[in-house]
């Protein structure tokens, strides 16, 4: 039986993938802050889930998660990273920056390092993390989140091109670029092209299985993703 860890299960994405791999059979490990939430996930499916309580900001804490999965479940196929912060943060305060900053790239930093390390000693794994289409430029309203997922989708690429030195290993990296998904993170209403969460959830699960590279989610966005790599600063800075 396969076994992974969902980073971020709580809620939206996470929790979401975290079940549709225990439908597929999965040996699913739980994490997040809320031990309620998560317990709620496990009652669904107490055989096939594990619950483990961690702040991806708390690096110590994150490790010592990690280390007792990997004891528990001896080898791990697939770590999924879901966890996330982003604020609209227009007058830039700092805590808000801060907590971003701290969440996004700090925290998911130490879970990529450790995923990507126990492959290499495993000789095998699969890292999936959920970054954004917001990576692709900066943003007036939420400069540390767009540049947050900036981070992300490069250190990804950084652990794609590493995993070469794992020879004749079998390690992927799946960098899944959502534009909105209908969860608790996309606030407002009437957003542009927002996906339900399953429709989303559906489409990322599928790249995760082919073992994709890259994704954006859902796939109409790979247009706009083409159009916001072109477009120039300047025009951006007078129409956003
Ligand atoms: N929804 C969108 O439109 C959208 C678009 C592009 C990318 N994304 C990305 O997709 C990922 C999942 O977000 P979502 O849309 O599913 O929103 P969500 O429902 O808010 O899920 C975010 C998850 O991150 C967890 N989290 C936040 N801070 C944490 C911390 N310090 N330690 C541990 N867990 C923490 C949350 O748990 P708590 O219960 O502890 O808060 C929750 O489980 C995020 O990385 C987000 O940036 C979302």
């Amino acid at each position: 039986m396969p076994n992974a860890i969902v980073f971020g299960a709580t809620s939206g994405i996470g929790k979401q993938l975290a079940t549709m791999l225990v439908n597929d059979g999965f040996k699913v490990a739980i994490t997040g802050r809320s031990l309620d939430l998560l317990n709620l996930i496990k009652d669904t499916n107490p055989r096939s889930f594990t619950v483990m309580e961690n702040d991806v900001q708390i690096i110590s804490q994150t490790e010592t998660v990690f280390q007792e999965l990997v004891k528990k479940f001896k080898t791990i196929d697939l770590i999924i990273h879901s966890s996330g912060v982003g604020y609209e943060n227009p007058e830039l305060q700092w805590e808000k920056e801060k907590d971003t900053i701290l969440t996004n790239v700090l925290g998911a930093t130490r879970i990529y390092d450790l995923a990507f390390n126990l492959f290499k000693k495993q000789g095998f794994g699969h890292l999936a993390a959920i970054s954004s289409i917001a990576s692709l430029r900066g943003n007036r309203e939420s400069p540390a989140y767009f540049a947050s997922k900036a981070f992300q989708v490069n250190y990804l690429e950084s652990m794609y091109f590493k995993s070469k030195e794992i020879k004749d290993g079998k390690v992927y990296i799946t960098d899944i670029r959502p534009g909105f998904v209908d969860t608790k993170m996309a606030l407002g209403d009437g957003i542009f092209w927002m996906s339900s969460l399953e429709k989303a959830s559906r489409q990322i699960y599928k790249a995760i299985k082919h073992k994709k590279r890259k994704v954006y989610i859902s796939k109409r966005w790979n247009l706009i993703a083409w159009v916001l790599k072109i477009v120039p600063s300047w025009l951006m800075k007078k129409v956003m």
